[in-house]
């Protein structure tokens, strides 16, 4: 194979002295530390271009063989929305009552969630996101995608790091199971729904389970 058969570019960047380092990693990690899932939204306005910035921005996020396995369904049509709250409902309903163990639900009871979903019809924005474990070719044949949750789960992380970024706030969703969503999107065959993200503003009133994060020692196993 020549060598120049695919074009590679010169990459630097600016690095930083070990107390810059030391100062921007913390000051990230504290501002990062600050992000939280949020239930109760308000339905204040958010520009489109704010969430065409945020889906973008999830999009930046690596992808095995730089796939980018995935699509952004952004939704602000308040009768999709209002479907998308029945169906999640309907799912959710049979979810709380007896298809969750009874150890998932002692699990969920500090995170005060139940199957209603007001969030749904009140966010400004519903992000779904879904994955696309092929690609369907002009000739209509399929090629495979590589590490396709993965890569999705990192682009759906940006995402929520850049709705952080821009004030704002979002719920990682997962009404399960998701196939409905797929069918009222009339999405194609080669999609699967992965989560539901609603994004926009917290209520005056919102507020969140008191929730504590693990300690260095419970995340990080060293191996100096
Ligand atoms: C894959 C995944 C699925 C989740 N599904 C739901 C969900 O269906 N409903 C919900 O209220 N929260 C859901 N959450 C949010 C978690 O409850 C939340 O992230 C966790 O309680 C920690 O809170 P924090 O995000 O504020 O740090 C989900 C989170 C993840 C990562």
């Amino acid at each position: 194979m020549p060598e120049k058969e695919y074009p590679f570019i010169d990459f630097s960047r600016e690095s930083y002295s070990a107390e810059e380092m030391i100062e921007k990693s913390n000051s990230f990690f504290e501002w990062a530390d600050e992000r939280r899932s949020v239930r109760d939204f308000s339905d204040k306005p958010v520009p489109k271009e704010v969430m065409e910035n945020i889906l973008m921005t999830g999009s930046t996020a690596p992808s095995g063989a730089h796939k980018q396995p995935w699509t952004f369904c952004l939704i602000s049509n308040a009768s999709l929305k209002s479907k998308l709250r029945t169906l999640a409902e309907e799912e959710e309903k049979k979810s709380y009552g007896g298809r969750m163990s009874d150890e998932w639900l002692e699990d969920l009871a500090p995170i005060g969630t139940d199957w209603e979903k007001e969030f749904i019809d009140i966010a400004p924005w519903i992000v779904i996101v879904m994955k696309r474990p092929y690609e369907i070719q002009e000739d209509g044949s399929k090629r495979q995608n590589y590490y396709v949750s993965e890569s999705v789960g990192l682009a759906s992380g940006f995402l929520l790091m850049a709705v952080h970024n821009a004030g704002l706030v979002a719920l990682t969703h997962t009404p399960s199971p998701m196939n409905f969503i797929a069918k009222a999107l009339e999405r194609p065959e080669n999609e699967r729904p992965f989560l539901l993200i609603p994004v926009g503003y917290p209520s005056d009133d919102a507020r969140v389970p008191d929730l504590t994060r693990k300690t260095t020692d419970e995340v990080i196993a060293y191996y100096d």
